[in-house]
């Protein structure tokens, strides 16, 4: 039998972890697979995915600056990509004509936040920091875990509205600027989903968002998060936790909604852990 084939799309992809994960979930599940890294702009998005099914491909993820282009192209989403307005994840349908969408980004942090690192978000006063694809796939996911009160942060506030209106929950989140950071007072989770290590540097963040038992979190792994994780360790935060886990949590995900098996990934995340060990550490 042919191998199932699947790729990742996205711009820029080259140092994209997700063919060697998936590699190592086909291996240890036993699954014939061929999974690349597929470098395309949001321009050729359409073209180089009608190619790739052309050849063949049943199913891809999507990864920066892709999601949302993802997303307006599904002939059908599912519930969590629809409140997200993105999608990581497409499978393509039976009749082999069209798309399907899913985002398993908010199910992958909560797995590795949970299961892997052992927080409780219940109740916890969280503030997010962007409101791109990463943030909004992320942010129904915090809501259904049952954290406290969401605090949205973002240079550009019209797009921290539209991610508060999607949640369809004005009493328990809010939109805030940068500026307002110092009078908002200490938060239980804190998590950087901006691009900004990539795109500029950081903007500036008061230590007094950080108190005794706050968790900061950041997307990005490798050198993307160091900014981010090194002013939470400044500050002193209880845990800085980078998205290391969770790109192998959403990817366990994306493998089960296409093969129906959910791989282990402790091996996996481990193997990976010690090849960024120089760059990346959880507490
Ligand atoms: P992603 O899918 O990673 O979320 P995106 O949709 O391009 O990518 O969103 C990038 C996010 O990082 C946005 O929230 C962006 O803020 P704006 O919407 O205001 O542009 C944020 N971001 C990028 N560079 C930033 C910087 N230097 N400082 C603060 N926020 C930044």
């Amino acid at each position: 039998m042919s191998p199932s084939r699947h790729a990742v799309f996205g711009h820029p992809v080259a140092h994209s972890l997700s063919p060697r994960i998936h590699a190592s979930f086909a291996k240890q599940t036993g699954i014939a697979l061929q999974y690349e890294a597929i470098e395309t702009t949001p321009e050729a998005f359409t073209a180089s995915l009608a190619a790739f099914a052309a050849s063949g491909g049943k199913g891809a993820n999507v990864t920066l600056p892709l999601k949302e282009a993802a997303f307006k192209l599904c002939v059908d989403v599912s519930p969590r990509a629809k409140r997200a307005g993105a999608v990581n994840t497409l499978t393509r349908t039976e009749d082999g004509a069209n798309w399907r969408g899913d985002n398993t980004d908010g199910a992958g942090l909560l797995r590795d936040l949970g299961d892997r690192q052992g927080l409780d978000l219940r109740e916890r006063r969280t503030l997010l920091l962007g409101a791109g694809g990463a943030a909004r796939g992320v942010a129904p996911a915090l809501l259904d875990a049952g954290i406290g009160d969401l605090y949205v942060v973002n240079r550009d506030s019209a797009r921290a509205d539209a991610l508060i209106d999607a949640q369809g929950q004005p009493g328990r989140v809010h939109s805030r600027y940068y500026t307002d950071l110092p009078a908002l007072g200490e938060f239980d989770l804190i998590i950087n989903a901006t691009s900004a290590a990539r795109n500029g540097g950081m903007q500036k963040l008061p230590m007094s968002l950080i108190g005794a038992r706050t968790a900061c979190v950041d997307l990005s792994y490798g050198e993307a998060a160091i900014p981010f994780l090194a002013w939470a360790r400044a500050a002193n935060a209880h845990e800085a936790i980078d998205g290391l886990g969770m790109l192998v949590e959403q990817a366990a995900e994306s493998f089960q909604l296409w093969h129906g098996v959910r791989p282990e990934t402790d091996e996996v995340y481990e193997a990976l852990r010690g090849r960024n060990a120089a760059l990346v550490t959880a507490d």
